[in-house]
């Protein structure tokens, strides 16, 4: 069996966890027990890059369940949960994952799941798709398809679409309205607050808190900080978006402006450089500086390293950097998603819905293998509302039928 964790005394406090996260995904419990009766997975390879948290094990379990083989390696290297990596080489899942990872030691976990030869490849970010796209073509040509977790993975396969080089059919599971609609706002929302109250346990009420992008992400930590009373301001480069957000009752400015009066700045783009030099320099004495977009380029570490004089961790997941002119900032999670660093990320009843989108897309894609084209495709309708179905009816919530007479009415032009 192969396996790189940190330490595999942790596997049995990593099963609790995982228990206790299965106890809130009922619906990819149901896909489990279905996948146990009818195998739809069985002899597939699946090589899958995911945050290594207790919701992606019960993905993971739901996946084996189906008769998979699963390679699994982090998409981010601060944010795997040892205990649950322990955990799951236990029970023969071939991790290479560990908490606090170099970038070279990142990039070669990814390597070597990817080097398992995967008929099905799942991704967050983009970083396997990326490499099976450059240093592992000849891999790449047998995969039977792809599937990719989040906003930024989509940005950067369609890039490959676009260019005519994608290999393999790629499912959009961030598209999926039941992903994106509740992981992105709701999820990202709540944990990017529990990520900055666990580091830093200050008091929201009463801060100006800057939220940079007023996408889905941006949109539920904007809604969740001004619900623990918060002051928000919203940037954005989308006019649409920045109406919204006025309208949502916001205020909006440049950056440059937010810049000298924000307390907390939270970057959730997609996008580099949003917080450079020329804004460290206007901001206020103790600033604390977090991001939620899915790598470590919005805020701008580098600028921050080249003007600092001084820099140490002042708590866990908290470093303090000093400037020559004596203003100190707090930098949460090194500058990588600060709810799943800082924090476990999203509540499992979120990702319930996000990885029962996974599920049924691998399944998918198996049964669709010759069908699909070298293209990305958003998840069919039909199985975004049954994920929606399925929550529902966890929930105890039954909602009304169209009668005949409505369907007609609605049909009709009459
Ligand atoms: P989105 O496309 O819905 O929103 C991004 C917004 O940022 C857009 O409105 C865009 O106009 C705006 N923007 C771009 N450049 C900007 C700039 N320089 N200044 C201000 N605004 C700018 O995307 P999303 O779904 O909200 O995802 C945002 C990021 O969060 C992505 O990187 C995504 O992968 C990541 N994400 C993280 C988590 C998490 O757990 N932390 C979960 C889901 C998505
Ligand atoms: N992305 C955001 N939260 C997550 C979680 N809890 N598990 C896996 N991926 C995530």
């Amino acid at each position: 069996m192969s396996y790189k964790v940190k330490d595999m005394s942790l596997a049995e406090r990593g099963k609790k966890q995982i228990e206790w996260a299965r106890m809130h995904m009922p619906v990819l419990r149901i896909i489990a027990d279905e996948f146990s009766r009818e195998k739809p997975l069985k002899g597939i390879r699946i090589a899958a890059v995911l945050h290594v948290t207790k919701e992606t094990a019960v993905l993971v379990e739901t996946l084996v369940a189906g008769g998979a083989e699963v390679w699994l390696a982090a998409s981010n290297p601060l944010s795997t949960q040892d205990d649950v990596a322990a955990a799951l080489a236990s029970e023969g899942v071939h991790v290479y994952a560990w908490r606090g990872e170099t970038e070279e030691e990142y990039f070669n976990a990814i390597k070597t799941i990817a080097s398992a030869e995967p008929q099905i490849v799942i991704d967050d970010g983009g970083d396997l798709h990326a490499h099976l796209h450059s240093a592992a073509q000849e891999i790449a040509k047998k995969v039977f398809g792809g599937t990719e977790e989040t906003t930024t993975g989509v940005h950067r396969l369609k890039a490959m679409e676009r260019q005519g080089i994608l290999k393999y059919p790629v499912i959009a599971v961030n598209n999926a309205l039941t992903k994106f609609m509740f992981d992105n706002r709701y999820g990202t929302g709540q944990s990017t607050i529990d990520g900055i109250l666990r580091a830093t346990n200050i008091l929201i009420a009463g801060k100006i808190v800057v939220v940079a992008g007023y996408g889905w992400v941006g949109r539920g930590i904007a809604w969740r900080a001004r619900g623990m009373g918060a002051r928000v301001i919203v940037t954005e480069v989308d006019p649409i978006r920045a109406l919204e957000a006025v309208m949502d009752g916001f205020e909006v400015m440049k950056m440059d402006e937010a810049a000298e009066i924000g307390d907390v700045f939270i970057t959730a783009t997609g996008n580099i450089n949003v917080i450079t030099k020329a804004h460290f320099e206007k901001m206020k004495d103790g600033a604390i500086l977090a991001n939620a977009g899915h790598f470590d380029v919005e805020v701008s570490v580098k600028d921050l390293e080249s003007i600092a004089i001084s820099k140490r961790e002042i708590r866990d997941c908290v470093t303090e950097y000093v400037l020559p002119n004596g203003k100190r900032f707090y930098l949460l999670g090194r500058g990588r998603l600060v709810n799943l660093v800082c924090a476990e990320g999203h509540s499992s009843e979120v990702m319930d819905m996000s990885f029962a989108n996974q599920a049924l897309a691998a399944r998918y894609i198996v049964e669709n293998r010759g069908v699909l084209e070298r293209k990305v495709y958003n998840v069919p309708l039909e199985i975004d509302r049954r994920v929606a179905e399925l929550k529902l009816r966890s929930m105890g919530i039954e909602i009304d039928v169209l009668t005949d007479e409505q369907r007609k009415y609605l049909e009709s032009w009459i």
